[in-house]
């Protein structure tokens, strides 16, 4: 058994009854990034996610699907397991509701409740909510408060939970652990929400058949949110916790939705049964797609492969971690996205990386130099990155992620603001000036070399790639970050070989092809699909894969002629056109709009893609593709012609 300390935390249980999108990836990724943190910080660290599979929506899903609730489940169980495993956040407890032995732990827990007097057996009726699979305080008729969508009305036999005797022990535990829930804002909802009542729960269904059994007590099976949150104690030994040390945990990282269940029904459960409480739930805020929570019925959902197959998954997590306050709503735009990618990832940490082993490669051997006298802009900014150490790890501690990537681009910042003001690039041969350039070398690459550690736990994919380009040895994962300190760069380490990091991509380009991404079925995430640039100066740029005749002879390229052209609403780099390829008129989107009167365009002959899969784009259907070339850094697109009038409509490009 380790002797470190330990660290447990948890993500929500998802429901199976959609697929993952970017709100659900956001929790995952906040906790992987704790858990990766936490483990530079010396803890032996249990991360549990899981899936959340009974309950009413899932028997309907199965029963539209046409398949068995356990079929159903298990399926979408693999999916999700698969979609954390693809991105490189699996989990180290993957638990399902459906496991035996979390039913085991939940009927465990019951009889506790139980044994201790807090349940007793009753009837009820109400308005339920199944989406949220919870009783709502509205009047027949009257839609959810909380999702706004109808409610329905429920009279059943069930066990009661005396939640309303937890009040007081409730507010003293609030009272005496002031930072269990997270944030403020969200503490003082709930501390008002208690102090106006609690409400005995009813904790067992006799209408729903898809549950975990109340022993004895068929057809009563557990109330979903019942069922859901002990899964926390399931995942680590359940009855036999004590064992594996890991509970009580030490946060629940959660969506600001489900704070109430929580920090009030969770708690109020464990006192019930004489358990220890989890020492904190954390709250986090919405991704918002146009102004609305992003869910599934709404149809307003970005999900990650795309962005991880077009960008990267680094930049997915910088992008959702640099752009919101934790704790706080935010906005999801793809447009931001690919700006944060190129201005902060490819000009920022990407550019620095690469010029830095440039010049070390130029300066001679490609071995880290050694740094000779110091002059006081150099100490200056082993000044700031010594700084910057210190005010990280607080910052991580209180997790306030976008405050600490604020601060390592700062750093990067002030490093590309000295190498321009030193600029060793204009130094000469003379033993002074070769000096000075390695003192100049050898403290830009330190500052690197901090900088990977530190922004590790967020962007582990490219911090692992440079701490091989600066030749470390080992992960930047397993460095101690309590004993990083300036000044341990050892001169003489050769580089490691170039790294693909952040190629830059053109904006309209990205997005068209997410969005593409995003309108076809999901598929398996695997490597960036951009060109990968090299990070480095001596080592060569990858050879792009060779395709055989019989690959490219399976893209039906035709000439067309465009028909009609038209803007549309809302989408300022689309055009909507209609294009004769000889056989039928089609229509096609092409993200040219900023570059092409749409009334130029008509005559015009252009070479398109005719057996691409059909798509949407912003809700367009596009049933082909138009060639352009793509000219200069902001990807001008050029519509590739026929300027022979001969060239007949319907001609197949070979
Ligand atoms: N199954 C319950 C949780 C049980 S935990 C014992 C559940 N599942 S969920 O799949 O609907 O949501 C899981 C988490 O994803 C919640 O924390 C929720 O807040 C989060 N998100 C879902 N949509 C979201 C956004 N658009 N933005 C950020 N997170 C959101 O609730």
């Amino acid at each position: 058994m380790s002797d470190k300390p330990k660290y447990y935390l948890t993500t929500p249980i998802y429901y199976t009854n959609g697929l993952p999108h970017i709100g659900h990836t956001y929790s995952t990724i906040v906790c992987d990034t704790i858990r990766r943190y936490k483990r530079m910080r010396g803890y032996d660290v249990v991360m549990t996610t899981g899936t959340d599979e009974h309950g009413v929506n899932v028997e309907r899903a199965a029963k539209k699907a046409g398949v068995a609730e356990s079929e159903f489940v298990a399926k979408m169980a693999v999916e999700w397991k698969a979609l954390w495993d693809d991105l490189g956040i699996p989990s180290d407890e993957f638990i399902r509701t459906t496991d035996l032995k979390h039913a085991h732990t939940v009927q465990w827990l019951f009889r506790l409740c139980r044994e201790n007097g807090f349940v007793y057996p009753g009837h009820y009726t109400g308005q339920y909510c199944i989406y949220d699979n919870a009783y709502v305080d509205v009047k027949p008729g009257e839609n959810c408060p909380d999702c706004g969508r109808p409610t329905e009305t429920v009279t059943e036999a069930n066990y009661f939970f005396k939640l309303s005797a937890f009040q007081k022990p409730l507010l003293d535990w609030y009272a005496k652990h002031p930072d269990f829930i997270q944030p403020d804002s969200r503490r003082n909802e709930i501390l008002s929400f208690v102090e106006g009542g609690l409400r005995d729960l009813s904790i067992t269904r006799t209408s729903i058949r898809w549950g975990i059994p109340v022993p004895g007590e068929e057809p009563h099976v557990f109330y979903v949110w019942f069922d859901a949150l002990t899964a926390y104690l399931s995942a680590v030994g359940g009855p036999n916790y004590e064992k594996l040390g890991f509970w009580p945990a030490d946060v629940h990282i959660v969506g600001k939705d489900i704070i109430r269940f929580h920090t009030v029904y969770w708690p109020a459960f464990l006192m019930a049964a004489g358990l220890p409480l989890p020492k904190q739930v954390w709250a986090h805020g919405w991704f918002l797609m146009d102004a609305a929570k992003m869910s599934k019925s709404k149809g307003n959902v970005v999900t990650p492969r795309p962005i991880v197959g077009v960008l990267g998954m680094d930049a997915l997590r910088y992008y959702l971690l640099r752009e919101t306050v934790f704790g706080q709503d935010g906005n999801f735009s793809y447009d931001a996205l690919v700006q944060r990618y190129n201005s902060d990832l490819a000009n920022g940490l990407g550019n620095l990386a690469s010029r830095t082993a440039a010049m070390i490669e130029k300066n001679g051997d490609g071995k880290i130099p050694k740094p000779a006298a110091l002059q006081p802009q150099d100490t200056a900014l082993a000044t700031q990155a010594q700084a910057v150490i210190g005010e990280v790890l607080e910052l991580y501690d209180s997790l306030t992620f976008s405050r600490v990537l604020e601060e390592m681009w700062s750093l990067i910042a002030a490093t590309d603001k000295y190498l321009t003001s030193e600029h060793p690039w204009s130094l000469g041969d003379s033993d002074s000036d070769q000096q000075r350039r390695a003192t100049i070398l050898w403290t830009t690459a330190e500052v690197l070399r901090i900088a990977t550690a530190l922004t590790h736990p967020i962007l582990p994919e490219s911090a692992t790639k440079v701490w091989s380009l600066l030749g470390q040895s080992g992960q930047p994962g397993s460095i101690a970050l309590d004993r990083l300190k300036w000044g341990e760069l050892a001169p003489g380490t050769p580089l490691g070989k170039s790294q693909a990091l952040f190629p830059r991509i053109e904006k309209a380009e990205a997005i068209e092809r997410m969005e593409a991404m995003e309108n076809e079925p999901q598929k398996p995430v695997t490597a960036p699909a951009v060109a990968p640039a090299a990070v480095g100066a001596a080592a060569p740029q990858a050879a792009p894969e060779k395709i055989g005749i019989e690959d490219f002879a399976k893209v039906e390229m035709r000439v067309g002629q465009i028909k009609t052209a038209e803007r549309i609403v809302g989408a300022d780099k689309l055009l909507k056109l209609t294009v004769d390829i000889g056989t039928e008129v089609r229509q096609i989107c092409a993200g040219i709009a900023q570059y092409y009167e749409p009334e130029k365009l008509i005559g015009r002959k252009v070479a398109v893609v005719v057996n691409l899969a059909p798509r949407k784009l912003r809700g367009v259907e596009s049933n082909g593709m138009i060639i352009a070339a793509s000219v200069g850094p902001e990807g001008r697109p050029v519509l590739a012609g026929f300027p022979d009038d001969d060239v007949e409509i319907g001609a197949r490009l070979k």
